[in-house]
């Protein structure tokens, strides 16, 4: 899908506009757009209402040929609900709706005339975004390890998005929609692919394709180095596996060079059996997701790459898998991770945590301006959220208050939520243990509470910021499948700070 944006003005008009097709919104009070005003010499569009060939409902759609007052070969009305004042749900429906039907008309080129700057509570720079978006998630497939691809998308290949003015935040707005978009499916892409072909090599593989086109620095730390570094918490949950484990440093030096990096920390569980503490057998193929916050650390890295964003970002990925066998981690094991902290591994199935702590302790030595680690964390932050927002853990002092504000923020401003949890020192008591520093699970209640918790004590040295992605990574049932989240809420947290 190629977009561009272009001004429709008074010597530039939309009538004159020769296209497949122009998609205008409609509304249910029988009023018309501006776009659809000026295309309706003919009075084919009102009639069209009139007679409820169209009711204007959020995702109605009509497709009219050879208009009168318009040189475009179609024109498709796009319902946007009761009224002029559009909801950013109607949209997100028309924007849905006008895709499905551009995928199944016998026109190669279109324009997207919706009222993009009519959003309620919106701006055109979010609307380019979503419509972007949505039609990389319209063609999106899921068929790279099938034998017989799906049919490849038709119709519509070219994209005009018909705007007012023509700004130049607005031509930003869409380099970093793409951007972005190229990103998320990166990231799905990877989540997607089964566990035997995305391994922690694959990802390795896939850091240093990344570092090549758009001219990182990267390194992939082998186990020999990992044991040098005293990572001995990351390197029991590799033990059960004989899968390699990779630990993934990528660096985008585009600030100054003295300034301080965001860091991104990734949890990268190729697979998720639960080891030696076994996952029940009913969709433990889901597990295959559990590197999604490695993936999105990758897709992030995708899209600031192709911005060229002027932000120094690190990204830190642990990966390894999470086996039973004769070597793996056995409950009661203790480890001495990074820094020194001793950990009861009371249960093997909370292993990202173990991965982490490791990375967490690594990133110190970057003297980051802020970390944010993403992590399909927990089960419980499916049960507390839902897949609706990403859970966010950080401390509450001043420092943190505003990193949780930037990120709740970016989160808003990209359609891609999340809801803070508390991290407080009262759920610590939970992590005792009789025997180590520290035990990685907690006592019963608050389980996503008290995993951020555990990470809090390996982030003293820095200003943290932690997401469970659990709940949003991924979509289960019919339309099983990664969804790039929350590669939209970071690129957009990293754009906000360059
Ligand atoms: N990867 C899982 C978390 C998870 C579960 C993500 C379901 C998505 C869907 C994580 O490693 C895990 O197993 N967590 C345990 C922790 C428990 C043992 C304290 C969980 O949530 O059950
Ligand atoms: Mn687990
Ligand atoms: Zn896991």
């Amino acid at each position: 899908m190629d977009f561009s944006i272009k001004a429709f003005d008074t010597k530039n008009t939309l009538a004159a506009a020769k296209s497949g097709c122009i998609a205008v919104a409609v509304f249910e009070n029988k009023k018309l757009s501006q776009a659809a005003k000026a295309l309706d010499q003919g009075g084919e569009i009102t009639a069209a209402l009139k007679s409820g060939d169209i009711s204007g409902k959020p995702g109605s759609t009509l497709l009219l040929r050879g208009l009168a007052g318009a040189e475009a070969a179609r024109v498709l009305l796009v319902g946007l609900g009761s009224d002029e004042t559009v909801s950013e749900k109607s949209f997100s429906s028309g924007v849905n709706a006008t895709l499905k039907a551009f995928a199944s008309i016998g026109a190669a080129d279109a324009i997207i005339a919706l009222p993009m700057t009519d959003v309620k509570e919106r701006d055109a720079g979010w609307a380019v975004r979503s419509i972007v978006i949505a039609a990389h998630e319209s063609v999106f497939r899921t068929d790279i390890q099938k034998s017989k691809k799906d049919p490849a998308p038709t119709g519509v290949k070219k994209i005009t998005l018909a705007v007012p003015a023509a700004s130049t935040d607005l031509k930003t707005a869409l380099l970093q929609a793409e951007a972005i978009a190229n990103g998320m499916d990166l990231t799905k892409e990877l989540g997607n692919l089964s566990a035997n072909v995305c391994t922690p090599s694959h990802l390795a593989n896939t850091a240093r394709k990344l570092a090549k086109q758009f001219r990182f620095d990267v390194e992939v730390l082998e186990r020999k180095q990992l044991e040098a570094l005293k990572m001995c918490s990351f390197l029991s949950v590799a033990n059960g596996s004989d899968e390699p484990p990779k630990f993934i440093v990528l660096k985008h030096m585009g600030g100054k060079a003295k300034d301080a990096p965001v860091v991104l920390v990734g949890k990268g569980i190729t697979f998720d059996t639960g080891g030696i503490s076994l996952k029940p057998g009913a969709a433990m193929d889901e597990m295959k997701y559990d590197m999604c916050g490695a993936a999105s650390v990758l897709g992030t890295f995708r899209a600031i790459g192709e911005m060229g964003l002027k932000l120094n970002v690190i990204g830190v990925i642990a990966t390894c898998e999470n086996m039973p066998s004769g070597r793996a981690t056995k409950p009661g094991d203790i480890v001495t991770s990074m820094n020194g902290l001793t950990i009861e591994v009371l249960n093997t199935d909370a292993e990202g945590r173990l991965i982490l702590c490791d990375a967490l302790t690594y990133a110190e030595r970057f003297n980051p301006a802020a970390v944010v680690d993403i992590a399909t964390l927990t089960g419980a932050c499916i049960v507390a959220l839902g897949n609706h927002n990403s859970g966010l853990f950080t401390r509450s002092d001043a420092a943190h208050e505003q990193l949780a504000k930037e990120l709740l923020d970016a989160g808003k401003q990209a359609s891609d939520t999340a809801w803070r949890l508390p991290v407080e020192e009262a759920y610590n008591e939970q992590l005792k243990s009789n025997f180590a520093d520290l035990a990685n699970i907690g006592t019963p209640g608050g389980a996503s509470v008290t995993a951020a918790c555990f990470l809090e004590n390996f982030t003293r040295k820095y200003t943290w910021a932690h997401l469970d992605i659990a709940g949003t990574a991924w979509k289960s049932g019919g339309a099983k499948g990664a969804t790039g989240r929350p590669v939209p809420l970071l690129s957009t947290f990293l754009i906000n700070r360059a």
